[in-house]
C-alpha cells in the first residue's frame, strides 16, 4: 500500500480531472486535491449535476460521484493543496508557442515553471514533483533548478509519469492501462520516489505494467509514442489519396495491411485528418528538439507528418468546392460533427476547424450539428484562426441544436466527427428534405455507401 496520503494535481483539465479521480477511485485511503486557476473549471467540476462537469467523458461521470467528497477535491486554492501534499502532479497545459523563439513549434513551458516556482515558494516539507504534463525531453532538469534554486531548502525528487490516455476512451483508458510509464533519478532517493509512485497506481495496475526508466526515457517515450502514432494515421491518409486516383479502397488496403502482426490493425482509419490538443503539438515539439539538437534530417523526417495531415484536411474542403461544380458560393452546407473524435466535446485542432475556414473563403454558408460541442467553442476556435472577424464568422457559420434543420435545404452535407448517431439518422427524410442532387461527404468512412447510395445520395468517402 502507498505512504503517500496526500496527492495535490495542479490543472483540472482532459488530463488532470480524470486521471485523479481514477487515482483517487482506487486509493480511498489518499486524498487528492485538483486545483485550478480557473475558477469556472473549479465550480463545474464541483456541480452538484454531474451532467455539467467540464469534460464530456463516457464512465467520468460515475468515478467522479464515487469519489468527490470522499477523498477526491476540485479547489482553487493552489498554495493549500501544495503544502499539504507529498507528492504533487503538474497537469498543466503546454501548447505550442506562439511567440518569441521556437514560435510555431516549440512547447510554451510557462505554465510548468509557474507551477515549478509556486512550489518551490509553498514547500516547506520535501515534495515528489511528478510531470504529468506531455514535456520536451531534459525538463526535468529546469524543473529540478527552479525547485532547487528558490525553494526553502527541503528536498525535492523529479518524476516523469506521462499520461496515455486518449480522449473519448480517458476511463477504460486509465482503468485498463497498457502500461504506466514512470522515470525517475538513479540515485536512491530516486528510486525511493519512484517506488511510492509505482504504489499508487498498484492500487490497480499489475506490476508488469508497470514500467520504470531514467527520467529522459521517460520524457521522449511520451513524444516519441504520439509521434508513432500521428505517423501511422498520415500514412494511411497518404494512401487513401492514392487509392482515390486509382479504384483501391482504402479500407480494404487497411484490413490487409493491419492483418500483418507486425503492422497491427490499429490506427489505421484514413480520416479526413487527425485533431487533439496532443499530436500536432508534440510532433512539432520533436521537430523544435531535433532541429534545437542540429539534427535536420530527423527534423524534416517527422515535420512530414505534419504537412501530410495540413494536406488532407486541405484536399478535403478543395474535393467538395470542385464536386460542387467549383462553386459553393451562397450554398448551404452541413457540418456533422466539430469535436476532434467521437464521445469527447474537446475541440482542439479539430479538422472540422480548418474545413469550414477553407470553405468560408469560398463562402459558404456552414451550419453546424455536434451532439456534444458548444456553440461558443466553435466560434471561439473559427476566431483563434484570424482569418476574419467575429461578426464575419457569426454570419457565415450557423450552429444548429438538431441534425434535421442543420441538413435541410443543403446543398451538401460533411461528416467530420465519428459519432455513433450519424449512422441512426433518418436518411431519406434528410435526402427529402436536401437540395438536389443531394452530395455526402464523408470524412470519417462511416456511413453506409451502398444504403446512402440507393436512396440517392452521391456519396464520396475519404480513400474511396
Ligand atoms: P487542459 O488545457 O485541458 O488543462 C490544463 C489546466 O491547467 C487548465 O484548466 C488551466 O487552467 C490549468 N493551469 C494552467 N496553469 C496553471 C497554474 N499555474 N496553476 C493552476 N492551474 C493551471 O490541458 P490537458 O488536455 O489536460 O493537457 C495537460 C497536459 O497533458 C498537456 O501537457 C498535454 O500535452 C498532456 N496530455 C494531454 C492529453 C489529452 O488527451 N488531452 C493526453 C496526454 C497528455
Ligand atoms: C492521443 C494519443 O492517442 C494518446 O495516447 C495521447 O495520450 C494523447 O493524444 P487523442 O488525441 O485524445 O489521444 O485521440 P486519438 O484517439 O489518438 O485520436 C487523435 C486523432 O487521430 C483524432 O482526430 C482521430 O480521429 C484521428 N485518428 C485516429 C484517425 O484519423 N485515424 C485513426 O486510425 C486513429
Amino acid at each position: 500500500m502507498s505512504t503517500i496520503k496526500n496527492i495535490c494535481c495542479i490543472g483540472a483539465g482532459y488530463v488532470g480531472g480524470p486521471t485523479m479521480s481514477v487515482i483517487a477511485q482506487k486509493n480511498p485511503n489518499i486524498n487528492v486535491t485538483v486545483v485550478d486557476l480557473n475558477t469556472q473549471r473549479i465550480a463545474d467540476w464541483n456541480d452538484s449535476d454531474l451532467n455539467n462537469l467540464p469534460i464530456y467523458e463516457p464512465g467520468l461521470d460515475a468515478v467522479v460521484g464515487e469519489a468527490r467528497g470522499r477523498n477526491l477535491f476540485f479547489s482553487t486554492d493552489v498554495d493549500q493543496a501544495i503544502a499539504d501534499a507529498e507528492m504533487i502532479f503538474i497537469s498543466v497545459n503546454t501548447p505550442t508557442k506562439t511567440y518569441g523563439s521556437g514560435k510555431g513549434m516549440a512547447a510554451d513551458l510557462k505554465y510548468v515553471e509557474l507551477c515549478a516556482r509556486q512550489i518551490a515558494k509553498i514547500a516547506t516539507t520535501d515534495k515528489i514533483v511528478v510531470e504529468k504534463s506531455t514535456l520536451p525531453v531534459k525538463t526535468a532538469q529546469a524543473i529540478k533548478s527552479i525547485l532547487e534554486n528558490t525553494g526553502n531548502g527541503v528536498n525535492f525528487q523529479i518524476l516523469s509519469n506521462p499520461e496515455f490516455l486518449a480522449e473519448g476512451t480517458a476511463m477504460t483508458d486509465l482503468e485498463s492501462p497498457d502500461r504506466v510509464l514512470i522515470g525517475g533519478d538513479q540515485t536512491k532517493e530516486g528510486q525511493q520516489a519512484i517506488q511510492k509512485l509505482v504504489d499508487v497506481y498498484a492500487a490497480w495496475v499489475a506490476p508488469e505494467r508497470i514500467l520504470t526508466t531514467n527520467i529522459w526515457s521517460s520524457e521522449l517515450s511520451k513524444l516519441t509514442a504520439n509521434a508513432f502514432l500521428a505517423q501511422r494515421v498520415s500514412s494511411i491518409n497518404a494512401m487513401s489519396e492514392l487509392c482515390e486516383a486509382t479504384g483501391a479502397d482504402v479500407n480494404e488496403v487497411s484490413k490487409a495491411i493491419g492483418m500483418d502482426s507486425r503492422i497491427g490493425p490499429k490506427f489505421l482509419k484514413a480520416s479526413v485528418g487527425f485533431g487533439g490538443s496532443c499530436f500536432q503539438k508534440d510532433i512539432l515539439n520533436l521537430v523544435y528538439i531535433s532541429k534545437s539538437l542540429g539534427l535536420e534530417t530527423v527534423a524534416q523526417y517527422w515535420e512530414q507528418v505534419i504537412i501530410m495531415n495540413a494536406h488532407q484536411r486541405s484536399r478535403f474542403a478543395k474535393n467538395i468546392v470542385k464536386t460542387l461544380y467549383n462553386t459553393v458560393s451562397g450554398k448551404k452546407i452541413a457540418f456533422l460533427g466539430w469535436a476532434f473524435k467521437k464521445d469527447t466535446n474537446d475541440t482542439r485542432e479539430s479538422a472540422a476547424i480548418y474545413v469550414a475556414d477553407q470553405l468560408i473563403d469560398e463562402q459558404a454558408e456552414i451550419h453546424v450539428f455536434d451532439p456534444k460541442v458548444k456553440a461558443s467553442q466553435m466560434y471561439s476556435d473559427l476566431g483563434y484562426l484570424q482569418s476574419r472577424s467575429e461578426a464575419e464568422n457569426s454570419a457565415a457559420l450557423t450552429v444548429e441544436n438538431d441534425p434535421y434543420t442543420a441538413v435541410k435545404g443543403a446543398h451538401a452535407i460533411a461528416v467530420l466527427t465519428e459519432w455513433d448517431e450519424f449512422n441512426t439518422y433518418d436518411w431519406q427524410t434528410i435526402y427529402d428534405n436536401m437540395n438536389k442532387p443531394a452530395f455526402v461527404f464523408d470524412g470519417r468512412n462511416i456511413l453506409d455507401a451502398d444504403k446512402l447510395a440507393k436512396i440517392g445520395f452521391q456519396y464520396q468517402a475519404v480513400g474511396k
